[in-house]
């Protein structure tokens, strides 16, 4: 390289004026203009605009035709005010142009697979593919940095409160946070798996034993299961646990965090404390355990309302001990359609929703598909329940408590976007607390909510000896950190007693000895000096997702995964050869589909 970068394509304002400077980039868009040829130079700081002009360099400008699309130049030039009325003010170079004085050319580019600056039309394949290309566009290398910045912010939070940093093992045992694992097989014991950690649960908690009161880590963490908008089967975990703490400590360490981070970050004040919500409320009032409160819509319960009702499907629910749940969807009828209202029904098809009712109060009274079935009676009590006005419309579901969650939920999420309630740079927190210890699986046995390490609340304990029913009802000491509707968080209070923790494995059906295999380490330590601990995790690249407004968890990680949990660009996973199998002692065997079904 002959010429020496003094200045980056971000950095140039009227400050430099008749400054000679040198630019190394990339050539963006390139534009003729009678004679003087424009040229939009990039890096990952900004772009400026140079100009090649005949009179000031014949040869450079010579060479300015023949550069194309993401070729890579170096120039020195002049710096000179744009001519009135050419600024730019949405560009941070927008005062100048850099007229070219001397040139050279650091290297050639094919002609991109696509526009690496307008890629919302290209298809996504085609992006990963060329992951490369596509991490050159401005917009997601802003995305990056930001992610950056906001993990040095973390750190710098985290080693203020006295935290010390600590690396995990990726090749470990599995760990129970309720995933497939991945395997990883060892060549020197044939036979015998690593399982990569779904987080660094165990290894955080043995850590409290030794010692190490407030540990954090930003740590990778690989679970292999069905993927969505906000999952990824390795993310990124800003992983902690203290020891001698209660959860309202962990809350103010977060919430101290989040006032830091939303306040650098996004020049926004949160209100701390975050407010609190229970696993119970959340459920009863919007649905679901990650409740957005960015909006109202309340869900309200009237079951009681309709409990002698006559109407059969509303009927056969609450007498199989469903429950039927409304919103109003208060001032809106003007805004929805009837075309919107027969959309519900195949709306919560997916979410084993079997329709939705519904009653629009209008001036000249009440309209509804199904009011005709109520008496008079149930029908002035339901519009006192919700509070119905003339120009509300209520929704309403009957059904299983668990269906009628998710649908109202569903459609909460739905109309809120329908009518344009979610203002944008709106952040709503919220914790959700007092989440039941376990819930039953489909045969009704007891399953952990969260981890099987979670401590119940301290006043809940006794309920352990008691029956399925008392166990059932046992509240823990865990919390979620939710975010727009989104869990960014969770974690809880640990179990530190050795008798207690063999107690829940023991509910859980997990014999002893198979909790001495899987966990034996962990049950050993709690007999030597545990302190009570705790702790939680966040989801760092959920985060990143809200605090920058994007709806897809691949625009915040640099070489993200396929729904099909494939890098399309390094093509892993890849076929190994026989002898690399060999040597792991394996035989690849695949089962077809018929065996799968057997297995079934
Ligand atoms: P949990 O399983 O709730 O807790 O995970 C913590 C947070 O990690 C994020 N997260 C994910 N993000 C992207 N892709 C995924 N596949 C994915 N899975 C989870 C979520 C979640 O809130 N060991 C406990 C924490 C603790 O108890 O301290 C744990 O892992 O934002
Ligand atoms: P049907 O008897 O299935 O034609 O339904 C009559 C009306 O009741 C339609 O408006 C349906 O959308 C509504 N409906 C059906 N099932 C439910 C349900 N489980 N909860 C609420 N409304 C329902």
């Amino acid at each position: 390289m002959r010429l020496k970068r003094t200045h980056t394509c971000g950095e140039l304002t009227a400050n430099e004026v008749g400054q000679s400077v040198v630019l190394n980039g990339w050539v963006g868009s390139y534009r003729d203009h009678g004679g003087v040829t424009f040229i939009d130079l990039f890096d990952r700081w900004g772009l400026t605009q140079i100009v090649f002009d005949p009179e000031i360099s014949a040869e450079a400008h010579k060479v300015a035709h023949t550069l194309r699309n993401q070729y890579i130049v170096a120039i020195t030039g002049e710096v000179r005010r744009r001519p009135e009325g050419m600024e730019n003010s949405n560009l941070a170079t927008g005062a100048i142009d850099v007229y070219v004085t001397d040139f050279e050319l650091l290297n050639k580019s094919k002609t991109p697979p696509f526009d690496i600056l307008h890629t919302s039309q290209v298809h996504p394949e085609t992006r990963l593919k060329h992951r490369y290309l596509d991490l050159r566009n401005p917009d997601l290398q802003q995305k990056l940095i930001f992610r950056s910045k906001a993990a040095a912010m973390i750190r710098s939070y985290l080693y203020e409160e006295e935290f010390v940093e600590i690396e995990t093992p990726i090749l470990g045992r599995s760990t129970p946070e309720g995933a497939r694992d991945y395997l990883v097989p060892s060549r020197v014991n044939p036979g015998k798996f690593y399982a990569l950690p779904q987080s660094p649960q165990l290894y955080k908690q043995s850590l409290m034993v030794s010692g190490f009161d407030r540990y954090f880590q930003i740590a990778k963490c690989f679970r292999d299961e069905d993927l969505r908008a906000d999952r990824q089967p390795e993310f990124t975990q800003v992983d902690l646990e203290m020891a001698f703490v209660t959860s309202g400590d962990i809350m103010s360490l977060l919430e101290g965090l989040f006032s830091k981070m939303m306040k650098d970050l996004k020049g926004i004040d949160i209100t701390t404390p975050i407010p609190q919500i229970t696993y119970k409320d959340a459920m009863l009032k919007y649905g679901s355990d990650a409740p957005d409160l960015r909006y109202d819509l309340e869900i309200s319960d009237i079951t009681d309302v309709l409990k002698d009702t006559d109407f059969g499907v509303f009927k056969r629910a609450i007498d199989a001990g469903g429950v039927v749940r409304a919103i109003n969807l208060k001032g809106y009828s003007s805004d929805l359609t009837r075309k919107d209202l027969d959309a519900m029904t195949p709306f919560v098809k997916p979410y084993r929703g079997k329709g939705v009712a519904w009653i629009r109060m209008n001036e000249a009274g009440p309209q509804s598909p199904i009011i005709k079935f109520f008496s008079e009676e149930e029908a002035a009590n339901l519009y006192k329940k919700m509070d119905a006005e003339v120009g509300d419309v209520i929704i309403f579901l009957a059904d299983t408590e668990k269906i009628v969650c998710n649908c109202l939920s569903a459609l909460r999420t739905h109309f809120a976007k329908r009518l344009g309630l979610i203002k944008e740079d709106q952040f709503a927190f919220t914790w959700v607390v007092d989440f039941p210890l376990f819930e039953a699986d489909d045969d009704g046995n007891p399953t952990p909510v969260h981890h099987p390490f979670t401590s119940p609340k301290a006043e809940e304990l006794y309920k352990l000896d008691g029956s399925t029913e008392d166990i059932l009802s046992i509240d823990s000491d865990a919390y979620d950190l939710v975010l727009n509707g989104s869990e960014i968080g969770g974690g809880s209070i640990r179990i530190h007693d050795h008798e207690i923790q063999n107690k829940i494995f023991s509910i859980l059906g997990i014999e002893d000895e198979e909790a001495e295999e899987k966990f034996g380490f962990l049950l050993d330590a709690l007999q030597y000096g545990a302190p009570p601990h705790g702790g939680l995790a966040l989801g760092l690249d959920r985060v990143m997702m809200i605090l920058l407004g994007t709806d897809s968890i691949r625009d915040v990680i640099a070489f993200p995964k396929t729904q099909k949990a494939t890098d399309l660009m390094t093509e892993a996973p890849g076929a190994v050869s026989e002898e690399q199998l060999e040597e792991l002692s394996i035989d690849v065997f695949l089962f077809d589909d018929e065996d799968d079904d057997d297995e079934e």
